[in-house]
């Protein structure tokens, strides 16, 4: 038993697909996010700043002694997931390994697409991850770079027709694949969920990759014996910039009025070395 947080971090309000399920499956878990809104997207940075800004996350939830961390970040855990796994001494994990395993049970066909940022895309780690499994599996990935502003302004809760218009032009060649899956490989999308599932159809099974690392979350701590005893779970707030933006649209996306649990942190502090 081990009653300290839980460390979620992600560029902005992605991360929340997997806090939103901790919060249902963990709940005597206590959990500070990380959100980098002031340097959010990461999807379209290069390897070198990716794994610089993952690090800095993973430094300042370690400074909040954590007792696990959770990269609910696609993009992270693609460029950076196995660094952090080795740097750190608390037990950690990544969207990759749950989110594929999920996907390939899922598959009847074994044709998956993958939507994700850029820097997941070019970095193959689905792929990978996938064919690790099993080697028969097609994979067809595809980056939707507009998703992300999309969700971080909130511009899908004024805009629905428009973010379709959007969604269609990105899924309209995965359809023509015939892939029966599509895992959302960034942590934002399954916020697009609904208008996602539209487009592609609903004989179409969505991965939500928040919702598979939290569920992965939960046996990672069972099997380090690092499940909190019964008591109050609570989730803290930490962003970078823009706190009443974060505040209003993870609040409508949690349901949860949380205005008095967001602060602000100076990210660039935390250099070097981080466990
Ligand atoms: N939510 C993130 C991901 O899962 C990052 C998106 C971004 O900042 O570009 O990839």
């Amino acid at each position: 038993m081990d009653n300290r947080s839980i460390g979620v971090f992600d560029s902005g309000l992605g991360g929340l697909t997997a806090v939103r399920e901790m919060l249902r499956i963990l709940p005597d878990e206590q959990i500070v996010y990380f959100g980098d809104t002031g340097r959010v997207p990461y999807g379209s940075r290069s390897p070198k700043i990716i794994t610089q800004y993952a690090r800095q996350d993973a430094a300042f939830l370690m400074s909040k002694n954590v007792k696990a961390i959770i990269s609910a970040c696609g993009t992270v855990s693609s460029v950076a997931g196995s660094i952090l796994a080795k740097e750190l001494s608390v037990p950690f994990t990544g969207v990759l390994e749950p989110t594929a395993r999920a996907a390939a049970a899922a598959t009847i066909n074994g044709r998956i697409g993958v939507i994700a940022t850029n820097a997941t895309v070019n970095s193959g780690s689905f792929q990978h991850a996938l064919h690790a499994i099993s080697p028969k599996l097609q994979v067809f990935a595809r980056s939707c770079p507009l998703f992300v502003p999309i969700v971080e302004s909130g511009f899908m809760l004024d805009h629905p027709d428009i973010t379709k218009e959007v969604a269609e032009t990105y899924l309209a060649p995965l359809r023509n694949e015939k892939v029966d899956t599509v895992i959302l490989g960034c942590t934002h999308y399954p916020i697009l969920k609904s208008i996602i599932g539209s487009v592609m159809g609903q004989d179409v099974r969505l991965i939500d990759s928040g919702r598979e690392t939290a569920l992965f979350c939960r046996s990672l701590l069972a099997e380090n014996h690092l499940l909190a005893e019964s008591n109050h779970g609570s989730c803290s707030f930490f962003v970078s910039d823009g706190m009443e933006d974060f505040s209003r649209i993870a609040g409508i996306f949690l349901q949860e009025d949380i205005h008095s649990s967001v602060q602000l942190v100076d990210i660039e502090k935390y250099e070097g070395a981080i466990s």
